[in-house]
């Protein structure tokens, strides 16, 4: 009896300390190839989070949809099925939060500058806010670029886009600005845009360079027009539950690896695109365009009004107060 209790009494010993001992996992799943800005900063994060935590915290790194395509990793992360995701700013209308899509409005952001102000001031974090009642913890903005825009014709003129089909994300904003330029909008999760391309599903899309390079678009796109008409960025966030139930100090220790992370990916999200850029110049199966003023001013004709046009979907008082904040950025 009592080497039966004293039996008893280690093994639970020995479960507690393995319990103990057992790393917090957090799934990060994400949509694009590891060698773009956000997959990089994800690796990143996880180096940074498991050094920090001293390995109570695993992370575990999903690229390129392996795990989930768009839609569903959101519902996943809302399920508990993964932690972590750093979903598009144009992937949160279907979740009910439309007015993230205001980061899709043609030509809002005039510089980078601009955006910060946004991304990092009471803007950003007021948006962040409202992911809450969704279940949902937002923990910051990372950031890609301005998006440019391809097909198998020159892009030149928004005359160019007549009867084109578009790929897009799941953003009324898009929509809209695809419609304005006369084109003819297609919702497909990122995963499928290489294949619609090639097979002619779709003509063109948009996209900031490295996305498109990582994702061999530039192989199966003959024309792309450096146009910078729109931004893309993300957001990270994680499952509410999951994060508010961690202690306290794994909690503070993960916050300042994202902080971290975050201004790692800040720093290497422009030069990334740059170069992805002159990869598909030397690739040489796409000819790349370069709008003029004269271009520009036709294209913002054209486009500006859809800020008008979005403004009970998205808010009329966000489009003003970024517009406010961003002023000589
Ligand atoms: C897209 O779907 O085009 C992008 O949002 C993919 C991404 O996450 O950068």
């Amino acid at each position: 009896m009592k080497l039966k209790a004293l039996l008893a009494a280690s093994l639970a010993a020995l479960s507690l300390s393995a319990f103990a001992q057992a790393p917090i996992v957090i799934k990060f799943s994400h949509v694009v190839a590891t060698d773009t800005p956000k997959g990089q900063a994800a690796e990143r994060f996880k180096e940074l989070a498991e050094k920090a935590t001293k390995g109570r915290v695993k992370v575990e790194v999903y690229p390129n949809s392996q795990l989930y395509k768009d839609k569903e990793e959101l519902e996943a992360l809302q399920l508990g099925a993964v932690q972590m995701l750093a979903p598009s700013l144009a992937k949160f209308g279907p979740l009910g939060v439309k007015e993230f899509e205001v980061f899709d409005l043609p030509y809002i952001f005039p510089s980078k500058a601009a955006l910060y102000a946004v991304t990092e001031g009471p803007i950003g974090k007021g948006l962040l806010k409202k992911l809450e009642s969704k279940g949902i913890t937002g923990l910051a903005y990372w950031d890609n670029g301005f998006k440019i825009m391809s097909a198998n014709k020159p892009l030149v003129s928004p005359a160019d886009f007549k009867g084109q089909k578009m790929r897009i994300q799941s953003s009324k904003v898009l929509e809209a600005q695809m419609r304005a330029l006369g084109a003819n909008p297609q919702v497909l999760a990122f995963s499928e845009v290489y294949q619609a391309l090639q097979t002619g599903v779709v003509d063109g899309t948009e996209n900031p360079p490295s996305n498109m390079y990582t994702q061999k678009m530039h192989e199966v796109q003959k024309h792309l027009t450096v146009s910078n008409h729109g931004y893309l960025g993300y957001a990270v966030i994680v499952n509410k539950k999951f994060w508010d139930g961690l202690p306290a100090d794994i909690r503070s220790a993960l916050e300042g690896a994202m902080r971290d992370a975050t201004t790692y990916e800040k720093a290497i999200a422009e030069r990334d695109n740059n170069i992805a850029l002159d990869n598909i110049k030397k690739a040489g199966k796409t000819q790349i365009y370069v709008p003029n003023a004269k271009d520009v001013a036709e294209w913002k004709k054209v486009l500006l009004p859809v800020h008008k046009q979005m403004e009970d979907r998205i808010g009329k008082d966000l489009i003003a107060a970024i517009a406010k904040e961003t002023a000589g950025k």
